[in-house]
């Protein structure tokens, strides 16, 4: 394994706390939730993406580059910290985006204005339009005499996977230094990178616990397949081999609710739920479906009260500011999550 010899560049505030959430176990009748908090990983807000941006900026200034250049959506938790890190070790940043300019300039869109990053939109609702500009966009800086860098929609490529490994390296110390047994990781799932940096450390270490993926975009079978073909690639990377019978982790595709990027109540009343027991802010986009994932699984006993369950909080929660209507629209009290929680 070649993991420590892997160029990094430090970026991320490590290690995340890994924190009990009490009140969060009580209001579901168990089981000992405890929350990673990689929400907590420093640069510009945080989140999941700066491990994974870690590895990739390291390879960008080995490289010489100059710019970078990713996309997504405005709403984009990766474009934000792309953008940031970036500007970090003194690069520009050039945003490929999907759509139109929002009319409102609000949540992580607000931000990468204010990181002064160049934003640039597609015209076109299609995601996926975005894959295609990103080259268009290198190969136009380059005939401007520039050196891009580009990172793909999300991040996921197998080096920033490795972000993801290395966590698990993390993980293993903090449950070591508590001699703690834990049953279930719960994260969410959007352009797979997380859950295959994570499935490959912990089929790497056999990790005695199961993972499970929240999808927020893709189909189950369109994110087990990306997961295993982004590990099979990050495993490369560090020169491990995956054995070709390790257990593929659980994803779901059902707690999509309208679509991605539209919090579904289940999401909002979790927001809501982790708030008001931990004071810990979920997304509506990521986290929070992951969280309403995790709380319907304990209700339909997939994790029995008696077990341990760590939720990797990945961040997002500058996106709250762009759904303030459907967050404070729905229910009055949110009461409906406090008593159904308690799962009677
Ligand atoms: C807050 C947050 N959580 C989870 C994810 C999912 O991570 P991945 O794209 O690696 O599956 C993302 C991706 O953008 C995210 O922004």
């Amino acid at each position: 394994m070649r993991l420590v010899e892997l160029p990094r560049l430090p970026l991320a505030t490590l290690p995340t706390p890994l924190e009990e959430a009490p009140r969060l176990t009580q209001a579901l009748g168990g089981p000992r939730i405890l929350l990673k908090r990689d929400d907590l990983t420093g640069l510009a807000l945080g989140g999941n993406k700066v491990r994974k941006l870690e590895y990739l900026l390291a390879e960008a200034l080995s490289q010489g580059a100059d710019v970078l250049v990713t996309g997504a959506g405005p709403q984009s938790n990766h474009v934000r910290l792309a953008a940031a890190a970036a500007r970090k070790v003194g690069l520009d940043a050039v945003l490929v985006m999907y759509s139109a300019a929002p009319a409102e300039v609000q949540g992580n869109y607000l931000l990468d204005r204010l990181l002064g990053a160049e934003v640039i939109f597609t015209g076109s609702a299609d995601r996926s339009s975005v894959d295609r500009a990103l080259d268009e966009v290198a190969d136009d800086l380059r005939r401007h005499g520039r050196r891009p860098y580009v990172i793909p929609r999300g991040g996921a490529s197998p080096l920033g996977s490795v972000g993801y490994l290395a966590a698990v390296l993390e993980l293993e110390a903090q449950r070591a230094a508590r001699q703690m047994q834990v049953d279930h990781l719960v994260c969410a799932v959007g352009s797979c990178g997380t859950l295959a940096g994570l499935w490959l450390g912990a089929t790497w270490l056999q990790v005695p616990y199961r993972l499970w993926g929240i999808s927020v975009s893709r189909p189950r079978d369109e994110c087990l397949a990306r997961v295993q073909s982004l590990a099979a690639g990050a495993a490369q990377v560090v020169e491990l081999v995956l054995p070709p019978s390790a257990e593929m982790p659980t994803v779901l595709d059902g707690y999509l609710g309208p679509g991605y990027g539209i919090p579904s109540v289940e999401a909002i009343e979790a927001i809501r739920l982790l708030a008001r027991t931990e004071g810990v802010f979920l997304d509506p986009v990521y986290t929070g479906k992951a969280m309403a994932g995790l709380v319907d699984l304990v209700r339909r006993g997939e994790i029995r009260r008696d077990e341990t369950v760590i939720f990797l909080h990945t961040g997002g929660a500058p996106s709250l500011f762009a759904h303030t209507s459907s967050l404070l629209d729905w229910g009055a009290t949110g009461q409906a999550v406090a008593a159904s929680g308690a799962g009677q």
